[in-house]
């Protein structure tokens, strides 16, 4: 495949690529051809070093209500939530069809800073969540409590250095997001040297 063919319908995608709540979600979500498509967008990123330093763990079916388990876990654990809503806090891995877990592998002694290593993984997020927009499905990427759970991490098997960078949830619309605010670009853009 020759590299940076011009697609004027690449930009289109960009502009109007717009997550989808993953509670909002319905099925079918990818299937592991469509998956694998997927994921290797996300690994044709900006990689500063070669490092390569992602991972992705799929969940679908009852593999999401095992990290639904470890969430109510965490909480009552680590949060001192009552069992009772730690227990409503399951739903949240099943909430779309299928999830990505997103895990930065970051190498503290290699010359490449940390955060550009960081950088790299929102990359591979960012085209993960596009690609699955243009073979039609929905997508949200979220964190939230569990994204940062000491329980959640080593019932995962994230290592000491990894961190987990977002849960990406798959699915179908049922109806068409609304637009949220967007940033006025006026106040993020400057043209010409400063002063
Ligand atoms: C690292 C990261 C974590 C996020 N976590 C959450 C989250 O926990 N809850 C949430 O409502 N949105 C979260 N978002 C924002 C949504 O994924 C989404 O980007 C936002 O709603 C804007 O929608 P858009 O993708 O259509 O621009 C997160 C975004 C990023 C980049």
């Amino acid at each position: 495949m020759p590299f940076n063919t011009a697609n004027p319908a690449t930009y289109d995608l960009l502009m109007n690529r717009r997550s989808v709540k993953a509670k909002d979600m319905v099925g079918p979500g990818p299937d592991r051809t469509a998956m694998e498509k997927i994921l290797s967008a996300g690994m044709r990123v900006p990689d500063h070093g070669k490092l390569n330093p992602w991972r992705f763990i799929v969940l679908e079916g009852t593999d999401r209500e095992k990290l639904g388990d470890l969430i109510a876990e965490g909480l009552v654990k680590e949060d001192e939530r009552d069992p009772k809503i730690a227990e409503k806090m399951k739903g949240y891995a099943s909430q779309g069809p299928v999830l990505v877990v997103a895990i930065s592998c970051l190498n503290p002694a290699h010359k490449v800073p940390l955060m550009e290593q960081e950088l790299s993984i929102g990359a591979a997020c960012q085209n993960i969540l596009v690609a699955a927009t243009a073979l039609g499905y929905a997508s949200q990427w979220l964190t939230g409590w569990a994204a940062y759970s000491k329980t959640v991490a080593d019932g995962l098997g994230v290592g000491a250095n990894e961190k987990i960078a977002g849960f990406l949830f798959f699915g179908h619309q049922d109806r068409e997001p609304t637009e949220r605010p967007r940033a006025v670009e006026a106040e993020h853009i400057t043209w010409g040297f400063p002063g």
